[in-house]
């Protein structure tokens, strides 16, 4: 049975609903005001940004790079910018619509009907701009190529469908319908449906509940963006890019087991609220199984003979990622030995 803790704001709601129906559109909000409280303000919520919603831009108005011969300037005024790449005697300005990252940001540049890749990212931890992870071997040889990496219509189309929402549809990608960022719709897939029922005064139609999934299907769930185990061996990508794949960074840990919810992504994380960072924060996580009173539930977990707190701090390294001016906290959870090779 449904035991429902919102059922009464939802009634409540309900009632008003149906007085206001046509003079306003219901949101999630209205009956699920704790996660849509604050997952709009996170970095997937953030996503990606559109002009006159860029914080980051906004803070620096001009930014420079220099490559070779080529200069890269992103240049901001009234909410509006422009991608300048010249090579001293020509240039290319190019407006800056599709802003991908919440914090690191990459550009989608739509040039004479072609999508590029800007060959240039803002970076927060240099305040300024550096090559694009991964453009590092580019070696543009006129103006046009110096814009950025082309993009087949694919790499457009799966670029928007991880960092917006409603972008994709019937795997095309649908302009008019996008919403910049991580909307509930994208993680919620039939909540529309949800919306629509209970507006009808149907209060039988559910969205599925994504906290029982076991770990190794929230883990494939969100490594839709993530990156899935399979995906990550498949593709053969070895080395330390690939910390970034945290379902499969954590698949290869001794802690993961499948079918144990303690090790789930939704154990450490709520989707809906920023990550929490510090270490101290994830002890009661690990600790689930890591701890005498736990040894039942969790017969092979062994209790840690260094120390007592901050367990991540020790056995999650940050790992610098190549090339990108960030680093990520390594999910394959382990013993780390002094100069041992990065596992995989
Ligand atoms: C008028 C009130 C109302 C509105 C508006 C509404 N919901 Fe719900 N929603 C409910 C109720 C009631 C439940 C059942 C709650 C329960 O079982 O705890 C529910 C259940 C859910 C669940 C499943 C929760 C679980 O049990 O795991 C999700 C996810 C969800 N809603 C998402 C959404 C999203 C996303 C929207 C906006 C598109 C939305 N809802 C709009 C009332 C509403
Ligand atoms: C539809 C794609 C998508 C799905 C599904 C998804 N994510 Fe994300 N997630 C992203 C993107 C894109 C970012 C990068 C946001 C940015 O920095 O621009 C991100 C960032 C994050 C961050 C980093 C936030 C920060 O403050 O650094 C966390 C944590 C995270 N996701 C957890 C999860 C978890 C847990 C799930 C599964 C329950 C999940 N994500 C599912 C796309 C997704
Ligand atoms: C399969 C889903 C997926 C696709 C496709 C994708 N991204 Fe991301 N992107 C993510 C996730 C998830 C993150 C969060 C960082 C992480 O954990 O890797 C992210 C992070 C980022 C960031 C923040 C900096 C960083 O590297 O962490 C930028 C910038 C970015 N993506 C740009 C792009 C651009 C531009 C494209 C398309 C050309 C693209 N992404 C395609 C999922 C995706
Ligand atoms: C990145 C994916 C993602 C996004 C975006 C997202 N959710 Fe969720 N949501 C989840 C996951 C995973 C769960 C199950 C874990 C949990 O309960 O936190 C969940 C659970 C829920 C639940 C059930 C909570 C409970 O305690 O039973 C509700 C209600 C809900 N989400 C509403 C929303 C609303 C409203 C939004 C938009 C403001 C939203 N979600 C955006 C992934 C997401
Ligand atoms: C679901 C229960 C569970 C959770 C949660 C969990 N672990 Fe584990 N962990 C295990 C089990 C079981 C093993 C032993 C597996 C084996 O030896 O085959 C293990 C092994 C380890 C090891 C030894 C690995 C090695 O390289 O020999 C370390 C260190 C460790 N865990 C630390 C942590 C830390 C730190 C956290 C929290 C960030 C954590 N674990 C969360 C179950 C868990
Ligand atoms: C200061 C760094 C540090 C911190 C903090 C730390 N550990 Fe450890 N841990 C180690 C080292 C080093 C070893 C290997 C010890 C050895 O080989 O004798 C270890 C061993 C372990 C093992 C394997 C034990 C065995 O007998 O095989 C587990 C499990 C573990 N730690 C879990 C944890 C948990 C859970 C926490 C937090 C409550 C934690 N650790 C905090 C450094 C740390
Ligand atoms: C046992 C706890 C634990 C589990 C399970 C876990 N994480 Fe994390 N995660 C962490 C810790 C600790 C951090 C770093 C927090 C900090 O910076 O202090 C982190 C950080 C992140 C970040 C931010 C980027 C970074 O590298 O710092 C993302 C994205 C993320 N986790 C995604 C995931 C996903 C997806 C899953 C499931 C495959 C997952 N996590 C499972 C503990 C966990």
């Amino acid at each position: 049975m449904r035991i429902c803790r919102v059922l009464l704001v939802s009634l409540l709601s309900c009632i008003c609903m149906s007085a206001e129906r046509g003079q306003e559109t219901v949101t999630c909000a209205r009956c699920h005001q704790k996660q849509a409280s604050t997952q709009p303000g996170t970095q997937m919520g953030h996503a990606m940004q559109v002009p006159g919603d860029n914080d980051t831009l906004r803070a620096h108005p001009e930014l420079t790079f220099r490559r070779e011969q080529y200069t890269y300037t992103v240049k901001t005024q009234n909410g509006q910018t422009q991608y300048i790449v010249s090579d001293g005697t020509h240039s290319i300005s190019i407006p800056v619509v599709w802003s991908m990252g919440a914090q690191a940001q990459t550009w989608l540049l739509d040039h004479n009907g072609r999508m590029y890749e800007s060959l240039v990212s803002y970076y927060p931890s240099i305040e300024g701009l550096a090559l694009t992870v991964g453009d590092d071997r580019l070696e543009p040889k006129t103006l046009e190529e110096a814009i950025g990496r082309p993009l087949l219509e694919e790499g457009v189309t799966t670029c928007f469908g991880c960092h917006a929402s409603n972008a994709v549809i019937g795997h095309k990608l649908n302009l008019t319908s996008l919403k910049p960022g991580l909307t509930c719709e994208h993680c919620h897939v039939d909540a529309g449906a949800h919306l629509a029922s209970i507006a009808q005064g149907d209060w039988t139609v559910f969205p599925p509940e994504l906290k029982d999934l076991s770990s190794e299907d929230i883990s494939n769930f969100c490594g839709q963006c993530h990156r899935t185990w399979e995906l990550v061996v498949r593709a053969g990508w070895r080395g330390t890019s690939n910390v970034r794949f945290q379902p499969y960074r954590l698949a290869i840990s001794k802690c993961f087991d499948g079918a144990d919810p303690r090790i789930s992504c939704i154990a450490c994380h709520d989707p809906h609220q920023k990550v929490v960072r510090g270490a101290s924060f994830y002890d009661s996580k690990c600790l689930a199984c890591h701890s005498p009173a736990m040894s039942a539930a969790a017969p092979h977990a062994k209790v840690c003979s260094v120390a007592k707190v901050n367990c991540a701090s020790c056995h999650m390294p940050k790992v610098p990622f190549p090339g990108g001016h960030f680093v990520f906290t390594d999910h394959d959870i382990r013993i780390v030995k002094p100069n041992e090779p990065y596992p995989y």
